[in-house]
């Protein structure tokens, strides 16, 4: 496999976009056409996450993660890039992209987004029957990867017979939290020593057993993280060589991180393509890859409006129109996102110790905590960075919040591309 070459990182495609690049005038006027909380998503910026990732593994299938944002601009978006366009087999009928989907939903949307089916990787982690029966009715064609012998036998009873991978479990993780260091959890994954006999056992049924799957885990940065991933890769390689089947490709998950601080730099994707490739020389098997969040994290920034402005002994808080239930990741994971006033004033405002929270009725529902922010005031408009990946994806109407609405940037212009929830959204579905 050959060296991999970023040069395209450079002035007009740089390995990262900060929240202080995004236009303070430009974000104004949507939230003033749109009204907060808002996503604005920009196509452009995906594009070229996926251009730079696709320079660093200029060999490799590139299969988008649809967990980390499955809206339909996004995925045409990188169906058109040409994410997947490597990994798919020869001979195979048109099939110019991949997805790598964690459910028949992600599958479905996928195919509504125009991917072929045979681009598409189905990671079927514990698969309700449900999802089992709308993927081989619908998708035959796709690409199920196994987590367990488990599923390979309701596979089996269901007549499949189609292409199949196994992911293994490394028994090592990385990842910006240990909440999603996936390759050290055994939920994910058969252990490395059983897995060439269970490859061999499905290739002597009537699979066909084309690949070998792991993923250390989710927000690889550090040199640490790219040791670990480098470490899974060599687990993973050593499957290949022990099973005698003789197999198309070697998925090595997604994972690559983005720097969510401002003084964080970025990840230095062509040591994880080296590592990624060092780890494989021995092994004759095409690579794939997994990204979800290197390709749509610093693509968005999530909107939101000051309604509240409390003092405390400790902060000022900035109570906004967002909470938890709009971008859930701060909660669940406390994990760190930018916030920047957008205020036109903002800089000719005294610096204020402030957190941000939401209106839901939790504790937990602090986007930001403690952060240095020009002193908020009622109506300022605040944006959070870094939003885009498991940002609206993971939103939810906790409290019976409306999701919010989410607006797209592309070619110098904007489209509404999800609607904010109305309240009559909310009772839609009862009965
Ligand atoms: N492949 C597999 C099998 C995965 O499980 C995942 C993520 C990916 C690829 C994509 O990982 P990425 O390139 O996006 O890091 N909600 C969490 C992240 C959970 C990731 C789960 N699996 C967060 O907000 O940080």
């Amino acid at each position: 496999m050959s060296r991999g070459n970023s040069s395209v990182a450079s002035e007009s495609n740089p390995d990262v976009r900060r929240l202080a690049d995004w236009s303070a005038g430009a974000l104004r006027e949507l939230a003033a056409e749109y009204g907060t909380p808002l996503y604005v998503q920009d196509l452009d910026r995906v594009r070229e996450n996926h251009e730079r990732l696709a320079a660093a593994f200029p060999d490799a299938g590139v299969h988008y993660a649809v967990k980390a944002n499955a809206g339909r601009a996004v995925l045409e978006t990188l169906r058109e890039a040409g994410a997947g366009a490597e990994s798919v087999p020869a001979g195979t009928k048109n099939a110019p992209v991949g997805a790598e989907c964690a459910s028949a939903g992600e599958v479905y949307r996928a195919l509504e987004a125009g991917f072929a089916p045979a681009g598409i990787h189905y990671t079927a982690v514990n698969p309700p029957a449900r999802d089992l029966a709308f993927v081989l009715e619908e998708a035959p064609e796709v690409t199920v990867v196994a987590g367990a012998r488990d599923t390979i036998t309701r596979l089996d009873e269901r007549g499949f017979s189609g292409r199949l991978a196994l992911r293994v479990h490394p028994g090592v993780g990385a990842g910006h939290s240990e909440a999603v260091a996936t390759g050290a959890d055994a939920k994910f994954g058969v252990p490395v020593d059983r897995a060439p006999g269970l490859l061999d056992a499905a290739a002597a049924r009537d699979f066909d057993v084309v690949g070998v799957h792991a993923h250390a885990g989710s927000g690889m940065l550090s040199d640490a993280d790219v040791a670990t991933h480098r470490e899974v890769v060599e687990r993973v390689a050593s499957v290949a060589r022990e099973t005698t089947v003789d197999l198309e490709f070697v998925d090595v998950g997604g994972g690559f991180g983005v720097p969510y601080r401002p003084d964080e730099a970025p990840l230095d994707l062509d040591a994880v393509a080296d590592a990624t490739r060092d780890a494989l020389a021995s092994v004759d098997a095409k690579l794939v890859v997994e990204p979800g969040r290197y390709l749509v994290a610093d693509a968005s920034v999530l909107l939101a409006t000051v309604n509240t402005v409390k003092q405390t002994a400790g902060a000022t808080l900035a109570g906004v129109d967002a909470g938890m239930t709009t971008l859930l990741r701060p909660a669940l994971y406390d994990a760190r996102h930018e916030v920047r006033s957008l205020a036109a004033d903002a800089n000719d405002r005294p610096e204020r110790r402030a957190s941000v929270v939401g209106p839901v009725c939790e504790s937990t529902d602090v986007l930001a905590e403690d952060r240095s922010l020009p002193r908020p005031e009622r109506g300022d408009l605040l944006a959070v960075g870094n939003a885009g990946a498991y940002g609206v994806e993971m939103a939810n109407q906790y409290n019976s919040r409306p999701r919010p609405a989410v607006v797209a940037l592309a070619d110098g212009d904007h489209r509404l591309v999800r609607e904010r929830d109305s309240l009559s959204d909310l009772t839609a579905s009862e009965r």
